[in-house]
């Protein structure tokens, strides 16, 4: 299974990642984008679709802040505010 959220201290607010997958990613009231599905925890499975989009966003981040991984993700997820 495939797992993403935001790091977003390396978020650079540019809006990539909402364009391109609009049904995965929102942005915070700075522009600081979260991964929608569980609330930037990355503890939420993606589904085979879904993937597809976290894959577009995942590659054309500026920054790399979006992080993916083959289980769910630890505490300390950056939760919007
Ligand atoms: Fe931020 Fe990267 Fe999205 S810089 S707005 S997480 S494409």
């Amino acid at each position: 299974a495939l797992y993403g959220r935001v790091e977003r201290p390396e978020c650079i607010a540019c809006g990539l990642c909402q364009m391109l997958a609009p049904d995965l990613f929102d942005y915070d009231q700075a522009g600081i984008a979260y991964y929608k599905p569980d609330r930037n925890t990355g503890t939420k499975a993606l589904d085979d679709q879904a993937t597809i989009h976290f894959r577009l966003a995942y590659k054309r981040c500026p920054t790399h802040a979006i992080k993916r991984s083959d289980h769910p993700f630890d505490a300390d997820p950056y939760t919007p505010t």
